[in-house]
């Protein structure tokens, strides 16, 4: 998007006009910058935050000021004119509150309804990132964890394309290790015929893994045939890398399946892939200084934990941490990613931070905070069932996820069907709405939380209508859709002939909650916090409840400009959904 068009940004344009203040009131102090936040309704929408700080630099230095809030008083009179500010005053110890004017707001809502939400994005400071996120594990189910981590990188991706950066979604799958042995053995006791070889006929992969886990363990002579099969595969036999591959490929339809139904975009780059990278990636680290022998191991010491990270097994092996390091590599020199984002749950938050320290030790990465190219690991909790345990269902050890979608979607129709909308809408409406609202209940149930914390996964409390739930949110942009739908006007005309106003108080309030969307999806994808994001959402919806039953719309003296008002936040809404991978429906 272009840099001059977008407007979004409200504390960045008041950050402008108030370091021109500073600039007038404190000349020589030329590294002070604007602090400029959002702030509570009481004496204002925003506070600049400078005096105090600025007080402490420059007392004793000879100048008229007599405390901080002199120095407020002086920003504030330095202020030059403009359009965005109706009111200040300086309050405690300095801080400068700005009332916005209603009548900028209202004018930069309507720019965006005519020049899109698209010059609301963020600019953030990267250009290409990676989202290493989902990551399964060939043969084995993918379990609650893993969505989770969809979940939560899809959002992150979505924000970040949003704000113009070039995402690589990255799906590190487990498609590499020793288990792989076992595996391809049992493929060839089971099926000496490769051509016998298919989906049904293997069954469930899960069962698969577990048979061929307890051949493994019970067998010694099979064990031994395992341990060699690794090493052919390694060394590239067609026969066993066939094999290997054909494993995959039904892990791979399996894991799809779910994806096509959550519609998430993600490339496979596994394991496999970084393979050939690891010995020149160790070499190197090795020529800086950074890896040492412990216990017959490679390993690289980092400074405040007390275990190394061991980058060659014992047996010459590599491991999970090998194939890490190469990929890191990869991903900073090959694909040139100024931002590489990894999505797990928490317990592999040590693993990370040793793989980035040795990073840094290796020069990679910049050592300083805050300076790029930069790694960051997004830790998510746990899954909980209802008894407070790691979630389980009553037949398997694991939920299946698509099990999991598939019950969310049937309730959610159970619900239409029982509000009567079986007679009202086609069998494809009432399918479409059920997915959205199914699937969107169990993405939003996930992302509202802050993704450190557990939490517990409840179909009745995700599927309710009130609440803090995907499903009420969907059903309060449905409504807003049907409002300027049933006023007959035609809206896409209203944005160019009508204006915006914002006169009433909870016009006003609503209004300014949809300016600072940008700030909002910005402050999102700097902390890689999608329930940021949530929570303006749902606060949105609150503010146009109460300026709906405050204001009437259709009707009134003020209907164009309130129909605007309408279109505004369902654009938002919108946007919102889009961002944490929920699709919106227009009729309830
Ligand atoms: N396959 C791993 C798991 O299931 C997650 C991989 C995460 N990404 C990475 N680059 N290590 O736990």
């Amino acid at each position: 998007a272009n840099e001059e068009g977008n407007t979004g940004n409200v504390k960045q344009q008041l950050e402008k006009v108030f370091d021109a203040a500073l600039r007038a009131t404190v000349p020589n102090e030329t590294d002070v910058k604007p602090l400029v936040a959002a702030c509570t309704a009481k004496f204002g929408d925003y506070q600049c935050n400078n005096a105090m700080g600025l007080w402490s630099k420059i007392k004793g230095k000879g100048t008229d000021f007599r405390g901080p809030p002199s120095v407020g008083q002086a920003i504030m009179k330095n202020l030059p004119p403009s359009e965005m500010i109706e009111s200040c005053s300086v309050a405690g110890p300095g801080f400068v509150n700005v009332v916005l004017s209603k009548k900028w707001i209202a004018k930069i809502i309507q720019k965006m309804l005519i020049e899109g939400i698209e010059t609301w994005a963020p600019r953030l400071r990267v250009k290409k990132a990676v989202v290493d996120f989902s990551s399964p594990n060939i043969a084995k189910e993918m379990h609650v964890g893993h969505l989770r981590s969809t979940i939560i990188g899809d959002s992150l991706a979505r924000m970040l394309e949003f704000s113009n950066v070039e995402v690589l979604r990255r799906n590190h799958v487990g498609d590499w290790g020793t288990q792989f042995g076992m595996l391809i053995e049992f493929l060839f006791d089971e099926f000496p015929n490769s051509e016998d070889v298919n989906e049904t006929a293997i069954g469930q992969l899960q069962d698969f893994y577990k048979k061929s886990k307890q051949r493994f363990d019970s067998d010694s002579e099979f064990k031994e045939r395992a341990q060699r099969a690794v090493v052919r595969l390694q060394s590239g036999e067609p026969k066993y890398h066939q094999a290997w591959a054909q494993i995959c490929e039904m892990s791979r339809k399996e894991f799809d399946k779910v994806y096509k139904r959550l519609r998430v975009d993600i490339e496979e780059k596994g394991e496999s892939f970084y393979n050939p990278y690891i010995p020149g990636v160790i070499d190197a680290l090795s020529k800086k200084g950074l890896v040492e022998e412990s216990q017959g191991a490679r390993v690289i010491f980092i400074e405040g934990v007390n275990i190394p990270l061991i980058v060659v097994k014992s047996d010459g092996g590599y491991n999970y941490a090998s194939t890490d390091l190469a990929a890191l590599w990869y991903r900073l020199n090959q694909e040139k990613a100024e931002w590489i984002i990894y999505v797990t749950d928490v317990g592999q938050q040590q693993h990370f931070d040793m793989v980035f320290s040795a990073a840094k030790r290796a020069g990679w990465l910049p050592s300083e905070d805050g300076s790029y190219p930069k790694a960051s690991h997004v830790g998510f909790g746990l899954v909980l069932g209802e008894d407070g345990k790691r979630f389980r269902t009553r037949s398997t050890e694991v939920v299946r996820l698509v099990d999991l979608l598939d019950e969310a979607k049937t309730r959610s129709k159970t619900a239409l069907i029982e509000r009567g909308k079986a007679e009202e809408w086609s069998e494809e409406e009432l399918e479409q709405t059920a997915e959205a609202a199914g699937y969107g209940a169990v993405k939003y149930a996930d992302l509202k939380n802050n993704r450190l914390t557990n939490y517990t996964f409840n179909f009745d409390q995700m599927l309710n209508d009130k609440g803090n739930t995907a499903v009420y949110l969907l059903y309060a942009h449905a409504r807003i859709s049907s409002i300027i739908r049933k006023s007959g006007k035609d809206i896409e005309e209203l944005k160019k002939t009508e204006s915006l106003m914002l006169d009433h108080a909870d016009e006003r309030v609503l209004g300014l909650h949809l300016l600072q969307f940008s700030e909002v999806v910005e402050e999102a994808c700097t902390n890689l916090l999608p329930n940021v994001l949530c929570e303006y959402l749902y606060n949105l919806s609150e503010y146009f409840t109460r300026f709906y039953s405050n204001c009437q719309v259709v009707g009134s003296a003020e209907e164009t400009s309130r129909l605007l008002l309408c279109e505004a936040t369902a654009t938002v809404m919108r946007k919102c959904f889009y961002l944490l991978g929920i699709v919106p429906v227009y009729k309830i």
